[in-house]
């Protein structure tokens, strides 16, 4: 007698073998509901959405025809993110050609994202942040501005190419009345008041008193994460309290294809957020 196939139900599978036989890459499309153009090329884009955020967790966003890019998570409440993005590209082009109210495509949320309550919670942390590199960062600042009572002493140095590239002004201006706040600027004029110089330059000027209880948060291009860990380091922080995040090209950004490997790590998948004493083989 063949074997009657039985009937499959859906109710009967654990969340487990349910999540299992989810489509990782199928994106769903959001509507965007606010733009706000910082620079030229840096536009956030505010869009409700169906999960919850996180801090450095990033989403892929996509267009029909034009591609997908890994995008950080730069804010996040109930039932929205922001996304800060950069135009360079192919896709990132055709993102800025859209409006309030069009559609676009995410996948996910991905990634670990930083332990903002469970490690740096109670602690002193610095947040040191490049370019874009302020956008992920931004979230875990916001965070400690929301709840000052949960963080001992911060310090915020952020970095930019030029006065017009500035990201998130409104912010830091709010960042300068709470924390310990420096603005750099690689070209800048000392008689309008504006700091010059790499971010590097102002580390000297941490306290650095409290090693144990001292958390950094380094993000931005390779080489400027290369430099400022190195800094860090001589200056008597912990290999083991500084935080790094990698941007590298993925694909899938489910661990499948391979993009971002780096000898048996994942970016994808176990980052991109990373302890540096963990992760400094992952450092160009
Ligand atoms: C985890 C993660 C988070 C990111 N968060 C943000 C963010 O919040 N905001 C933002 O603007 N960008 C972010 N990026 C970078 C963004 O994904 C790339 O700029 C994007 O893929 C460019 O797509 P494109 O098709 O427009 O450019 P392309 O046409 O693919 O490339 C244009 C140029 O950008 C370079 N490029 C492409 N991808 C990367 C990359 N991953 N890293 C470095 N250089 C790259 C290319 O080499 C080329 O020079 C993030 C990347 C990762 C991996
Ligand atoms: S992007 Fe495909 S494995 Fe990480």
């Amino acid at each position: 007698m063949p074997e009657v196939a039985q009937s499959f139900n859906p109710s009967d599978l654990s969340v487990g073998e349910l999540e299992a036989l989810q489509n990782h890459y199928l994106p769903k499309p959001y509507r965007i509901e606010r733009i706000v153009k910082h620079t030229a090329d840096e536009w956030a884009f505010m869009v409700p959405v169906d999960f919850e955020g996180g801090f450095d967790k990033f989403v892929e966003v996509s267009l029909p025809m034009a591609g997908e890019c890994p995008i950080s998570i730069s804010d996040f409440g109930e039932g929205w993110i922001e996304l800060v993005i950069r135009r360079v590209g192919k896709v990132t082009s055709e993102l800025f050609k859209l409006k309030e109210g069009d559609t676009l495509y995410l996948r996910g949320p991905m990634g670990n994202g930083y332990p903002v309550k469970e490690v740096f919670s109670g602690n002193n942390l610095t947040v040191i942040a490049g370019g874009t590199g302020v956008a992920p960062a931004r979230s875990v600042i916001n965070y400690f501005m929301r709840n000052r009572d949960q963080i001992n002493h911060m310090d915020v140095i952020v970095g930019f190419r030029s006065r017009d590239h500035i990201l998130f002004s409104d912010d830091i201006e709010v960042w300068k009345e709470k924390f310990n706040t420096t603005v750099t600027l690689d070209q800048g004029d000392p008689e309008k008041g504006e700091n010059v110089g790499l971010v590097t330059a102002y580390l000297s000027d941490l306290d650095y008193n409290e090693p144990e209880h001292h958390h950094y948060v380094v993000v931005g291009p390779p080489m400027m994460i290369k430099f400022t860990v190195k800094g860090l380091l001589e200056n008597g922080a912990r290999e083991d309290r500084i935080w790094v995040s990698h941007e590298r090209r993925m694909a899938c950004a489910v661990g499948k294809c391979g993009h971002c490997r780096v000898g048996n790590t994942y970016i994808c998948l176990d980052g991109p957020v990373f302890r540096y004493d963990q992760s400094k083989h992952l450092i160009d």
